[in-house]
């Protein structure tokens, strides 16, 4: 799809469709809109007086012929009250927008920045909007739904401000195109992305993207003694894979941080030998979504080129119950040396992270981030809503949490107490991979994760509740996400 700015007047645009936004106390019109009333003989007053265009958040109105514009069509979608206006509101009217028009064969579109919105900050957000709307789960699919929109021109933008909104747009499509990346990741079937194959595609887009690449096979992580790890792939014929890339700035600062991000990646969850129900298994496919949000966040850093160096570290494997799959009760050295009693062999995530967060540090990350399709007990406490996100101390978390504000991701504070630790004690070992205690699901697999950090600056993502949804929003489509790849991406930019 083509993206650029348009110099000449909006009206004069021809297209198939002319998208903008009204606001809902409009019931005169302001600006570009009082212009295209009055060009329609007061067409949108009469909507407005009718009920049918109020400006209510994502509400659609669609005219065809608009008179007065080149366009041959207006969609009008509406923006909710001007004072609660941002740039998140902004990127889902121009998804839901492209989503909108998609199916009605439209190829040509306009997108009209109203008054005072046109800097670069609003033309990064329609552009994000515009790229994750566009995404389609049709790899599969031997006939495509919808036909591509092929070009939005974005008009009423500030054009004394060029160069900026230019670079805002590039970055709003780097950014945007890697959440897109992650998904089409997440959206694999398990049999097409094995622990190999997924290492296969971090190395491929790592050598596009300029990033350095280190893949672990079985050996070598036998070698490092990754034991929670080898205890979850042992189940499986499939090899696991530890999968580290690495940006390096021109002039790293001696001494300063180096951010790792550590994802879980599970390509297939059956629950292994405490294997789970039949109904909705098909959908662990998408257990590797932690991994595939730290490769999307990779992929668009490689391009944005943040000052500190940052690193991906992605335990790979299946959770398998085949014959040499670990068992209830079985104890695991961990890689920092420390023992786990493996109660419950679907807790997995926290085995594999454990490694993959005591390897990070090993190779010099001084902060942490991970994510991961953890808990269904992260469903309970904040439902697909929003990421339930740990860390400490409080003050990174709440820089992190800042950060998915500004990027319109929405993250809730969970607490991580000492009084959980006791329920991951165990009786024979160091800990255990489940809590003892009723309820705090998702607190304890936290606590899990904490103990091999060793007071790092660590964040921890919960994504299970968020990384797939089964129905769509007006602006995303149903399925993979890419939930906290902005977040992140904004975050180590900040750093
Ligand atoms: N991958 C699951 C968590 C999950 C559940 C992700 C639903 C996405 C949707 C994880 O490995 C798991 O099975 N967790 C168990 C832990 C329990 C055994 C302590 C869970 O949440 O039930
Ligand atoms: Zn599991
Ligand atoms: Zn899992």
């Amino acid at each position: 799809m083509q993206i650029g700015f348009a110099t000449e007047p909006y009206s004069e645009l021809r297209a198939d469709a002319l998208i903008t936004y009204v606001f809902d106390t409009e019931n005169k019109f302001d600006g570009a809109l009082a212009d295209i009333n009055r060009e329609m003989n007061g067409r949108l007053e009469s909507l407005a007086a009718s009920g049918e265009l109020t400006g209510k958040p994502l509400e659609f109105v669609l005219v065809h012929f608009p008179q007065g514009l080149s366009a041959q069509r207006l969609l009008l979608v509406g923006a909710g009250e001007p004072a609660k206006f941002s740039a998140a509101d902004l990127r889902k009217i121009a998804g839901a927008a492209l989503r909108y028009l998609k199916p009605r064969g439209v190829k040509k579109t306009i997108f009209l920045a109203r008054e005072g919105e046109g800097g670069p900050d609003a033309a990064q957000a329609v552009v994000e909007g515009i790229v994750l709307g566009d995404f389609e789960s049709d790899k599969y699919r031997s006939e495509k739904k919808n036909q591509e929109i092929e070009s939005v021109s974005l008009a009423g933008f500030d054009a004394g401000r060029g160069g900026d909104l230019i670079s805002a747009a590039e970055q709003g499509r780097i950014i945007a195109e890697s959440q897109n990346f992650a998904r089409d990741l997440i959206n694999e079937p398990a049999n097409r992305l094995t622990p190999r194959m997924l290492a296969a595609r971090a190395e491929a887009m790592a050598r596009d993207a300029g990033l350095s690449v280190e893949i672990l096979d079985e050996r070598k992580i036998a070698e490092l003694k990754m034991g929670a790890l080898i205890g979850v792939a042992q189940g499986s014929i499939e090899p696991p894979r530890m999968i580290v890339l690495r940006y390096t700035p021109k002039n790293p600062r001696p001494g300063g941080p180096v951010l790792g991000l550590v994802g879980k990646a599970v390509t297939f969850d059956t629950g292994g030998i405490s294997i789970k129900p039949a109904n909705n298994m098909e959908k662990m496919k998408y257990d590797m979504g932690g991994g595939a949000t730290m490769l999307g966040a990779m992929r668009a850093l490689a391009a944005l080129k943040p000052s500190i160096p940052v690193m991906a570290v992605i335990p790979a494997t299946e959770n398998m119950p085949g014959g040499r799959a670990q068992k209830p009760g079985d104890v695991q050295v961990a890689m920092s040396g420390k023992t786990i009693e493996v109660i419950n062999t679907d807790a997995e995530g926290r085995l594999i992270l454990a490694d993959g967060i005591f390897y990070a540090r090993k190779l010099g990350c001084t902060h942490l981030i991970d994510a991961a399709t953890l808990t269904g007990a992260i469903e309970v406490a904040l439902s697909n809503v929003n990421v339930g996100a740990f860390g400490t101390p409080r003050e990174y978390l709440d820089q992190f949490l800042a950060s998915a504000k500004a990027v319109g991701e929405k993250m809730w504070p969970m607490p991580i107490d000492d009084e959980y630790e006791e329920m991951i004690k165990s009786n024979i070992a160091d800990i255990r991979n489940t809590g003892s205690g009723k309820g705090g699901g998702a607190i304890t697999a936290a606590w899990f994760l904490k103990e091999f950090t060793d007071d790092t600056p660590w964040i921890h993502l919960d994504i299970a509740a968020t990384c797939w949804v089964d129905e769509g929003r007006a602006w995303l489509a149903k399925g993979p996400t890419g939930v906290a790849i902005r977040s992140i991406i904004d975050f180590a930019m900040k750093m």
